[in-house]
């Protein structure tokens, strides 16, 4: 994808920085993904403008938060991807409740608020991303999910060409997934946390570490699961029982550490890591009648 030389330059008005041919292997946790232009914006307030100007001259684009939940195609991409402005991201406490801006750090934002003897976020420590991306997906682990917390997200709506605010109770958090719009763009959110002393939400950090070191390959790169797990049941368990660890598609293979994870081992391309995909969901298929689905955001051409 290529933005002509005149788009360029009005969108360097609007403060936003762009960087051209820029492999999105090395944005992303899997290490996959082709080659594009990209957005860096820097303020918060040139998104309307920005996304005007990319409506009107037809420029096909994507946010990309942490890169961490997104398997992404190879070579030469239609699209171009922006980055939110994430120059030290705001993080305010004001009694139980968190201000944080989408670019920060998950982690970094359960820190924060424990710093702040703010808890309940404690399952949420190892997992890799944006605070926006983890909103957009819902993301949860050890019981902990992002969803209820949530008291207002401000958002920019493509539909409308808008920045809002909704409400937590307007938006529907499901498990892995939520009724934001997919050209939604999260900006900020106000969560509300219980108040613990930060000696004892650090223990419970503590406790999630343990349990994540010793059952995923956090050393590896990986999307985290590739597919949500089916109600009722584990994808890693049906995928481990299959005896399918350490099955590989060129570089893309079955973690041998936890089934639910794919891992890229070296060069893997996109389209190994799909064929992968395909063949374990048909293994799943016909040994347990089950269609697995993708839990990993799939960017496709
Ligand atoms: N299991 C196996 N073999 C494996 C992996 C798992 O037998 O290779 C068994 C485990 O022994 C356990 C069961 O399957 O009895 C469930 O495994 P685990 O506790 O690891 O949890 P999970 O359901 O596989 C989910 C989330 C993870 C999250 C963990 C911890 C999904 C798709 N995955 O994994 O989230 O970290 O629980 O709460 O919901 C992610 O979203 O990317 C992710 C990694």
């Amino acid at each position: 994808m290529r933005i002509k030389d005149h788009v360029a330059a009005r969108l360097q008005e609007l403060g936003a920085e762009l960087r051209r041919d820029v492999s999105l292997a090395e944005k992303t946790s899997l290490g996959i993904g082709g080659t594009t232009d990209e957005l860096l914006l820097g303020r918060y307030d040139s998104i309307p403008g920005v996304m005007r100007l990319l409506a009107d001259e037809k420029i096909a684009h994507r946010f990309l938060g942490g890169g961490t939940n997104v398997l992404v195609a190879d070579g030469d991409l239609p699209w171009i991807v922006l980055h939110l402005p994430h120059a030290q991201p705001g993080l305010r406490v004001e009694g139980n409740a968190a201000y944080v801006d989408a670019s920060a750090d998950l982690g970094g934002m359960v820190t924060f608020c424990a710093k702040n003897d703010l808890g309940g976020m404690e399952g949420l420590i190892g997992v890799p991303g944006s605070v926006g991306g983890a909103l957009r997906m819902n993301a949860g682990a050890y019981g902990t999910q992002i969803g209820p917390h949530v008291r207002e997200v401000e958002l920019y709506r493509a539909a409308t060409g808008q920045m809002e605010t909704l409400r937590g109770s307007e938006i529907r958090f499901d498990y892995r997934h939520t009724s934001f719009a997919p050209d939604d763009v999260m900006l900020r959110v106000k969560l509300e946390l219980p108040s613990k002393p930060f000696k004892e939400v650090l223990a419970g950090i503590r406790v999630c570490n343990e349990k994540r070191r010793s059952s995923q390959p956090l050393n590896q790169k990986s999307a985290g699961c590739i597919f949500k797990n089916p109600a009722g049941g584990s994808a890693g368990r049906m995928i481990d029982e299959l005896g399918l660890k350490g099955h590989r598609v060129g570089d893309a293979m079955v973690s041998d550490r936890h089934a639910n994870f794919f891992v890229n081992t070296g060069h893997a391309s996109c389209s190994d890591m799909l064929k992968l995909v395909d063949e374990v969901r048909e293994r799943v298929r016909r040994a347990y009648g089950v269609e697995l689905e993708t839990e990993v955001i799939l960017w496709q051409n």
